[in-house]
């Protein structure tokens, strides 16, 4: 007598996206197992947010994902909008509130989010594996898995087990090596919202000014973000780096803009008419801080008062401070990223149900797939809405 015990349907990886699968595959099939290998489901939703999830942004919308296939996002984010998952935060009763551009949090705690998703669970009867390890999949016939707590089978096979950022985490590359296993192509990983790094000689001009934050208009490859840009000890992180980062490959150049919707060329010539005794640090430190306007003034070797700088000099000065090229040297890598671009080649699986084109009955969703969402809030989007697609089709082929 065999010890395989059988499911209609395993979900490895118990995070955002397979929490939500499981528990919407158990309202329709009667045995679904979801296998995580940490001692706790749900733990990147724990820390995100600061530990109040950014749990979706009202202003989803295609364009705010990367890919190497645009399109594939849009039927499934289409299917499962924030407001469906706002409508499921009102049913658990947790409170939450706008930040700031559409990005909604909890107020109290991310926890809540994970006890609704495991709640969930438990009511559709999901058996959910903690601590469980997978050793080798099969498919023959069935998928069979095997695990540090036996061997499943199932007909259905879904891969949630989320990208390579935070491996203290329970990050790891099961999801890739499992496409491969199957010949389903992978678009080659890289870390995103990450913090970048600047080289030797620019990070010992700016290290001593850990901490200091301006607002910017940060660029790469035709790409710009205006928020927040901070000041750190390996080189620049805060909203406007995490978000460029996930659009610059290497090599590529950044540039900051300080001062955008401003001309400042034209106002340093006002100032050397009306003040000519004024001097830059007294013109920057209106905008930014003390420390920053002084080292800026070092940086660029403005010492001159304003009413003694030539015109040339001037337009230089405010080409500068307009288009600032920061030389980096990469970035801080998956253990500091919030997420992984690249992943499972979406060209390979149905956009309309996550579904392998080759290989019938197995599916990938949330982050091990090829869509990366921006910072706040769109990757838990993505996460809730692949999940959603995925079960919504297991659910009505049973
Ligand atoms: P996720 O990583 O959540 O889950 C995968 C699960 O699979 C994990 O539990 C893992 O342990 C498990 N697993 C991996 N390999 C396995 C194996 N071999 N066997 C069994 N289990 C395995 N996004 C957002 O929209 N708003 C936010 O506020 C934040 N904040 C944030 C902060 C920080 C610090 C990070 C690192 C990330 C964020 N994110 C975020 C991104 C967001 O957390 C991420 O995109 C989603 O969690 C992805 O959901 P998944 O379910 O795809 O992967």
């Amino acid at each position: 007598m065999s010890d395989t015990e059988r499911y209609d349907a395993i979900v490895i990886g118990a995070g955002a996206a397979g929490l939500m699968c499981a528990s919407k595959i158990g309202a329709h099939l009667k045995r679904v197992l979801l296998i995580e290998h940490n001692n706790a489901v749900g733990k990147k939703i724990g820390i995100s947010g600061g530990g109040r999830c950014n749990f979706t942004n009202t202003g989803t919308k295609p364009e705010c994902f990367l890919s190497e296939n645009p399109r594939f996002c849009t039927s499934a984010l289409a299917r499962y909008t924030p407001n469906n998952f706002i409508e499921w935060v009102e049913k658990h009763n947790i409170a939450y509130h706008e930040k700031k551009l559409g990005q909604l949090f909890c107020d109290e705690s991310a926890q809540q989010i994970i006890d609704g998703l495991l709640s969930d669970c438990r009511d559709a009867n999901v058996d959910v594996r903690t601590g469980c390890s997978v050793t080798s999949i099969d498919n023959i016939g069935d998928f069979t898995v095997n695990t540090s707590h036996g061997e499943f089978t199932g007909e259905t096979l879904v891969i949630a087990t989320g990208g390579l950022s935070i491996a203290k985490l329970g990050a790891s590359s099961f999801g890739y090596r499992i496409a491969e296993q199957f010949d389903i192509p992978i678009i080659p990983t890289r870390p995103g919202l990450v913090p970048l790094t600047l080289a030797d000689d620019e990070l010992q001009a700016l290290n001593d000014l850990a901490g200091v934050a301006f607002d910017a208009r940060v660029s790469t490859n035709k790409t710009t973000f205006e928020e927040a840009v901070l000041i750190t000890h390996r080189g620049l992180s805060g909203p406007a780096i995490l978000q460029i980062s996930s659009f610059r490959k290497d090599g590529d150049t950044v540039h900051i803009d300080l001062a955008p919707e401003r001309n400042l060329e034209e106002e340093l010539r006002t100032l050397k008419n009306d003040d000519p005794k004024s001097t830059p640090f007294a013109f920057l430190n209106q905008q930014f801080s003390k420390r920053f306007a002084q080292r800026l003034c070092e940086h660029f070797s403005w010492i001159k008062p304003i009413g003694e700088t030539s015109d040339k000099d001037l337009r230089k000065m405010a080409e500068q401070l307009h288009h600032w090229t920061i030389p980096l040297s990469g970035t801080e890598g998956y253990p500091k990223a919030e997420v992984t671009c690249g992943g499972v080649d979406t060209r390979a699986l149905s956009p309309k149900t996550m579904e392998s084109r080759d290989v019938t009955g197995l599916y990938f969703i949330g982050e091990v797939v090829d869509v990366t969402g921006w910072l706040g809030g769109y990757n838990f989007q993505w996460a809730w809405a692949s999940a959603h697609a995925a079960a919504t089709a297991i659910g009505s082929k049973n």
